[in-house]
């Protein structure tokens, strides 16, 4: 991420915890053949994968490879739809299965003693990158068996010229601020913090790594990003899904721990953040943990929580959330989130930011839209209020991705008669993107040493703490009016009264096509 080329990572071996796991299939392993293609792959590369089921390699490795096809089928944008055998078969070449359970210590030894042997035949330089793909609850017990079995030590007495050892940690990192708390301090009882890549899959779009590029990279942009000019800032992320098959993660969960203080709060930490002196990971993350130590302490008056009824989506006739599967008839898990953020710093003081996100809402869409400060309109008494909008700027995260500009211009005539009007940029008009699941660059970053697009242990629980009072709030007051919004909606209308309150009122949730 940081660097403008990009170098080759070195060889090595990556041992993916949850080898029959969705994860594994869905994203880890097709964003490794998208890395073939773009040529981001290390020169050998040693796959393992670790889980508790009876299967050779070669049964993981066409299980993979057919789920892989399966994907290429559906022909994703840029796909050719069909595996390249010139990609796959290098990756394929070299993949085996360890069965073992992640809680006994005799899966650790066995794979220590593979990594040896397939280190000496491939000569990977001691170079090892753990993947935990599995279900949270095995974060801690997989880091600390890897740490007393040795496998994670880079420098020893005996061997200063070890190769890395890397762990990737997927979400949810806890899921309040003590478990965050804990898993880290888990986590560094074995590890050092730069072996350690807390995944924001959020952080793997290129939208969102686009943010840094328009805030830094022009010089438009930056003079007018603070409370002289910025009225306020809408941050939206929509879904139009369910909780899919997700209904007992979802019970334990909820919107709020599901996407506020890690993908919304990463969204708020790009935007809000000050420039850094590099892209640098140390650098840009010490900005970022900045924004979340000022932040104003949550109270519930800031914060709305809602959960869907029936409703109709995209013209089909959908469930309300307390009749999905594995979801109690009475359940009070919220699918929809929105609050209001105050940042106490010279930037912000004083500037609103309203984030919102949600389950079964209208469509799926997120954006940011910064919404600039009125100008005096005195020269425009005669144009009727509701026509005279001040200007934002949207940067579109998904779909159609990319950034406009809304501003008032003259409509043609003799009068002087404005209207709100907009210029659009889009990705695909300008770039051909590669095929990507989002977890590419990320995946190369972990390979490459560059922990700039992962959280670092301190946002990780300041993100936490910031929610706490909330979560603790909430859990002492059972939601009266659940369900609250109509499926296909835009949410529960106890979220427009907090703009209301301020008198401001939420973007419409739309596909921002046409005007
Ligand atoms: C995940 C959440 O982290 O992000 C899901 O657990 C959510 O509930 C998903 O649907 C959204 O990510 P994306 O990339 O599909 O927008």
């Amino acid at each position: 991420m940081s660097g403008l080329s990009h170098k080759s990572p070195p060889p090595c071996a990556i041992v993916i915890f949850g080898a029959n796991g969705d994860l594994t299939k869905r994203l880890i392993v097709p964003a490794l053949y998208n890395m073939a293609r773009t040529g981001l792959l290390p020169p050998r590369l040693a796959l393992i994968g670790v889980d508790h089921n009876d299967k050779t390699s070669a049964q993981w490795q066409a299980d993979l490879r057919s789920f892989l096809e399966g994907t290429l089928a559906k022909g994703g944008e840029g796909d050719t739809g069909k595996l390249d055998e010139t990609l796959w078969n290098p990756i394929a070449a070299d993949m085996t299965f360890l069965k073992g359970d992640f809680e006994k210590p005799e899966t650790y030894q066995d794979l220590k003693n593979l990594l040896a042997q397939i280190d000496k035949d491939r000569d990977l330089k001691g170079n090892v990158l753990f993947y935990l793909a599995t279900a949270d609850r095995f974060f801690s017990t997989i880091a600390g068996k890897l740490g007393e079995a040795g496998l994670v030590s880079q420098d020893t007495a005996d061997n200063k010229n070890a190769g890395f050892r890397r762990l990737i940690v997927e979400k949810p990192f806890g899921h309040d601020l003590q478990s965050a708390r804990d898993l880290n301090s888990c986590l560094l009882k074995y590890l050092k913090e730069d072996q350690i890549y807390r995944i924001d899959h959020f952080l793997g779009k290129e939208t969102v790594q686009n943010i840094m590029a328009l805030r830094f990279a022009n010089g438009l942009f930056e003079p007018i990003w603070n409370r002289d000019r910025i009225d306020h800032i809408q941050i939206t992320v929509s879904e139009s899904i369910g909780i899919e098959t997700r209904g007992s993660f979802y019970e334990k969960t909820g919107a709020l721990r599901d996407m506020v203080p890690n993908h919304l709060f990463q969204l708020l930490a790009m935007i809000a953040m000050e420039p850094p002196v590099s892209f640098e990971a140390e650098d840009v993350r010490a900005k970022k943990a900045e924004i979340f130590k000022a932040v104003h302490p949550l109270t519930l008056q800031d914060v709305v929580r809602g959960q869907y009824d029936t409703g109709v989506v995209g013209g089909e006739a959908v469930k309300a959330y307390r009749q999905e599967d594995n979801v109690a008839k009475d359940s009070t898990a919220e699918t929809y989130v929105a609050m209001r953020l105050m940042i106490d710093n010279w930037r912000w003081a004083g500037v609103p930011f309203y984030l919102r996100t949600g389950k079964r809402l209208n469509i799926r869409s997120s954006e940011i839209a910064i919404r600039f400060k009125q100008a005096p309109l005195a020269l425009f008494r005669d144009t009727p209020v509701e026509e005279l909008d001040a200007d934002w700027l949207i940067l579109r995260i998904q779909p159609d991705e990319g950034i406009r500009l809304r501003f008032n211009a003259k409509r043609p005539g003799p009068a002087m008669a404005l209207e709100s009007v907009s210029m659009r940029f889009n990705y695909k008009d300008y770039f051909n993107q590669a095929p990507a699941v989002g977890y590419e660059t990320l995946i190369y970053d972990c390979l490459t040493g560059d922990a700039t697009l992962f959280q670092r242990a301190d946002q990780v629980e300041e993100a936490w703490g910031l929610v706490e009072p909330v979560l603790q709030g909430w859990a002492n007051t059972t939601p009266r009016h659940f369900p609250n919004y109509v499926a296909g909606s835009q949410g529960p209308s106890a979220a427009n009264d907090l703009l209301a309150r301020d008198g401001r009122s939420w973007r419409e949730i739309r596909i921002l096509g046409g005007k």
